[in-house]
């Protein structure tokens, strides 16, 4: 057998066992089930205890499915996901330089609507403005979703909105801390990050040819495992919330929320949205400066409009902003 063979083999005998958890099931069985030889069992089934699975044996040769691995492997995140189209294509890998990267090459071949990219690990994970993402191995969620929205390239930066606000949902899920959005992109646990999106495009003017939104969580680091220059600025879900989370499971609800949310926006935009968006943000209300690229902007947080631009209220009157990084004026 090949290797693609035998991966889909080891894909259709999980799928059987872990229909009963417990419950034993004779390898002949199996090996009729899938018309391959018993030895082919014997084989997936090792191959699925190295990845990672509780399997037990009988002594008559039968075997039990008891837990599955966190590992953001596809047969986890495909197991159970209630969604329609996001996350119905998974190419998950161990390492890659940037999964954004990994997408839009995706992107390019056409990969299905929805497709989404997950590693364990990245060594070139990018951030915003030129930014390093920090991807520590198998301590958070690094995805891209790939989409082919049928909408004006203005409209773009509400994606970034959307993603955010189906993330601090999901966050919030999980404990009632305090979750906001920091515009653009951040999702802060506590006034820490703990999460960020980098959406890129290819367009011209006035069609999307496709996007890719490139979402990093930080869930199960450690404090110390941040390194000295974000340190004081990044956290955790597992830092916050003092427990150990499930990744599968969190990806699996975001994928859910992003899809709900995602549907309502190629219905209306960010207006059906709005009103949550801003009942997470971090900005409103404070005074703020807005850097876009090497001129600053001084003005009050007041709004976030149909497109997603951050509405400053400024000396020269309402502006809107479409990207930016923003800094909040403490009050001395
Ligand atoms: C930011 O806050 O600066 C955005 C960070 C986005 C990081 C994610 S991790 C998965 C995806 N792949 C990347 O290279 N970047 C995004």
């Amino acid at each position: 057998m090949n290797n693609a063979v035998l991966n889909a083999l080891s894909d259709q005998v999980l799928a059987a066992i872990r229909v009963r958890p417990g419950r034993f099931f004779p390898v002949e069985h199996l090996a009729k089930k899938f018309r391959c030889q018993k030895s082919d069992i014997v084989f997936v089934i090792d191959l699925l205890r190295q990845t990672g699975y509780d399997i037990r044996a009988d002594r008559t040769g039968g075997y039990a499915f008891l837990s599955s691995p966190d590992l953001l492997l596809a047969a986890e995140i495909a197991h159970g996901l209630k969604t329609s189209f996001v996350g119905k294509t998974i190419y998950a890998y161990k390492s890659v330089q940037s999964t954004n990267g990994v997408a839009a090459q995706l992107a390019e071949v056409k990969a299905p609507d929805g497709s989404i990219v997950v590693a364990e690990s990245q060594s070139h994970g990018r951030g915003r403005l030129g930014r390093i993402w920090f991807s520590k191995d198998q301590a958070g969620i690094y995805l891209s979703i790939i989409l082919y929205p049928d909408i004006d390239p203005v409209k773009a930066p509400g994606l970034s909105v959307l993603t955010a606000l189906a993330l601090a949902d999901t966050i919030a899920e999980y404990d009632a801390l305090e979750v906001q959005i920091k515009w653009p992109n951040d999702c802060l646990v506590n006034g820490r990050k703990v999460a960020g999106i980098l959406t890129e495009l290819s367009a011209e003017v006035g069609r999307v040819h496709y996007v890719v939104i490139g979402v990093g969580i930080n869930v199960n680091h450690h404090r110390r495992d941040f390194p000295p220059d974000i340190a004081s600025t990044a956290t955790s879900l597992r830092v916050e919330f003092k427990e150990l989370i499930r990744r599968v499971e969190l990806l699996q609800k975001f994928l859910v929320a992003f899809e709900k949310d995602y549907r309502r926006f190629l219905k209306g935009g960010l207006a059906p949205l709005r009103k949550r968006i801003i009942r997470y943000s971090f900005l409103l209300g404070k005074k703020v400066s807005l850097d876009q690229r090497g001129k600053t902007v001084v003005g009050t947080a007041v709004d976030i409009d149909d497109n997603g631009n951050l509405v400053l209220d400024t000396p020269e009157g309402l502006r809107p902003f479409n990207a930016g990084e923003v800094t909040v004026i403490k009050k001395h």
